[in-house]
């Protein structure tokens, strides 16, 4: 496309219009053209003077208020854009969209749209969960439009559960993803996907664990992205911020579509990443898997009877990647759980370092024998601004054919699409 994308933002009535602003501004700060169509709620949240003022373009809000109403505006509109994105969808919109009403200019606009549509709901978790909007959201997907989020987490109301909406960066890295190709190229073709993320959790007593910040984010994005090229995807995640305990996401909802295999230990997540891996085409390690476990996990509270230190005795966990890669290496495919002939899967593993970045980067990837690792900076301003726990990344993506990429800091949405382009040109290579 040689002249700039051209994306309509369809806003309608919730507490998330707020953060349509900031999905706005990151779109025109990545080249593309936005214009406003507002539904009548969504006036009641952010005016139309600030959607005018950020997009730099017209803002309608009113079918039947346009300056110019002989030029039909809800076809030229659709006509004009080359992406809908509806930011945030509410469970009204939603189900108008499904059902094809169109009592406003936004919902006009809808059903007179003919390219790719990317839908980020945003409601109650009650509301979310009801089967009429689950009907509702099946039915668009069906239709081709693509969702992006919800998210777990805070809510309007004050409860905490799914229905937040996307955080722009994702919204807008998933439109740029739909306005790069028209709608994803699904080139992993139903192909079986296993991404690990998220912290583990080793077990002391009770009521204690040893635990690392890992938020979970970047597995969850890379989950997301493959997805949305056709993945047939299968996310073992351990206890997300927000976790209240095992089985429970934390604030991360997985992304639809997917399936999520909720773990606690690094062991747990070793018996189900080796169990899912047996049938993978590729398998991507983003946990921070714990290194050391207790010895013993105490089976009542320990108690601190008058003590003033207490040695904990810690045990090297199994290191899944290595296992993986150790055990294609030697071609021995029991250990793995693979059935003999099964061809391997393509090895993604990641590498946090505090020093000399891309050197222990390169070693861990030949000692751990994967065919990719993405390096990230984990100390000082680097692990501030991006990496674990953050919501941008900035990373190395390294081969084992010596390629090289690095990728600047951005959401880690778009840090996901990078990894899956460089997994895609490992596995062209390897296919001759
Ligand atoms: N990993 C794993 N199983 C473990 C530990 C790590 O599969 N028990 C994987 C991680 O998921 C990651 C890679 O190994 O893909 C590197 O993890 P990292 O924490 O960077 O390094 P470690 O191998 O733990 O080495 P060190 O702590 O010495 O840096």
């Amino acid at each position: 496309m040689s002249r700039s994308p051209r994306v309509v933002l369809a806003v309608s009535g919730g507490i998330a219009c707020y953060k349509a602003c900031e999905v706005v501004r990151r779109l025109r700060d990545h080249g593309a053209v936005v214009r406003v169509a507002m539904s009548r709620a969504a006036t009641q949240f952010v005016g139309p003077t600030t959607f005018a003022a950020l997009s730099g373009e017209p803002v309608v809000s009113d079918l039947f208020d346009h300056p110019a109403p002989h030029e039909v505006p809800h076809v030229r509109w659709a006509e004009w854009g080359d992406l809908l994105c509806v930011a945030p969808c509410t469970a009204d919109f939603l189900a108008r969209m499904a059902h094809g009403i169109a009592d406003d200019f936004p919902s006009t606009l809808h059903l007179a749209f003919r390219g790719p549509t990317l839908v980020a709901p945003a409601m109650e978790d009650d509301m979310y969960r009801h089967p009429a909007v689950q009907r509702n959201l099946r039915r668009l997907v069906e239709r081709g439009v693509t969702t992006v989020g919800p998210n777990s987490g805070p809510l309007a109301s004050g409860r905490v559960g799914p229905g937040r909406m996307a955080e722009p960066g994702e919204i807008v890295a998933t439109a740029r993803r739909l306005l790069a190709g028209g709608s994803p190229q699904r080139w992993l073709d139903g192909r079986k996907v296993v991404i690990t993320a998220g912290p583990t959790r080793e077990r002391i007593d009770p009521i204690r664990f040893l635990s690392n910040r890992s938020s979970g984010k970047m597995g969850f994005a890379l989950a997301r992205e493959a997805r949305l090229v056709g993945g047939a995807v299968t996310l073992v995640h351990g206890p997300g911020p927000g976790s209240l305990g095992q089985g429970s996401h934390g604030t991360l909802a997985a992304p639809s579509g997917v399936r999520a295999i909720a773990v606690e230990s690094a062991a747990e997540m070793r018996t189900a990443t080796l169990r899912e891996a047996a049938d993978a085409a590729v398998v991507v390690m983003a946990a921070a898997v714990a290194d050391f476990t207790p010895a013993e996990i105490s089976e009542q509270k320990i108690k601190k009877n008058g003590a003033d230190s207490l040695q904990l005795r810690l045990q090297r966990t199994v290191d899944i990647l290595a296992e993986l890669g150790g055990a294609r290496a030697a071609g021995t495919e029991e250990a793995s759980g693979r059935e003999s002939g099964a061809a391997s899967p393509l090895l993604v593993g990641f590498a946090a370092e505090s020093e000399a970045l891309e050197k222990r980067a390169l070693d861990k990837l030949r000692l751990k024998g994967c065919d990719l690792i993405v390096a990230n900076q984990v100390v000082g301003d680097a692990l501030a601004r991006s990496g674990i726990a953050a919501d941008d990344n900035e990373v190395v993506i390294l081969g084992r054919d010596g390629s090289r990429e690095s990728v600047s800091q951005r959401p880690k949405g778009e840090v996901a699409v990078a990894i899956w382009d460089a997994i895609r040109r490992q596995l062209l290579s390897d296919n001759g």
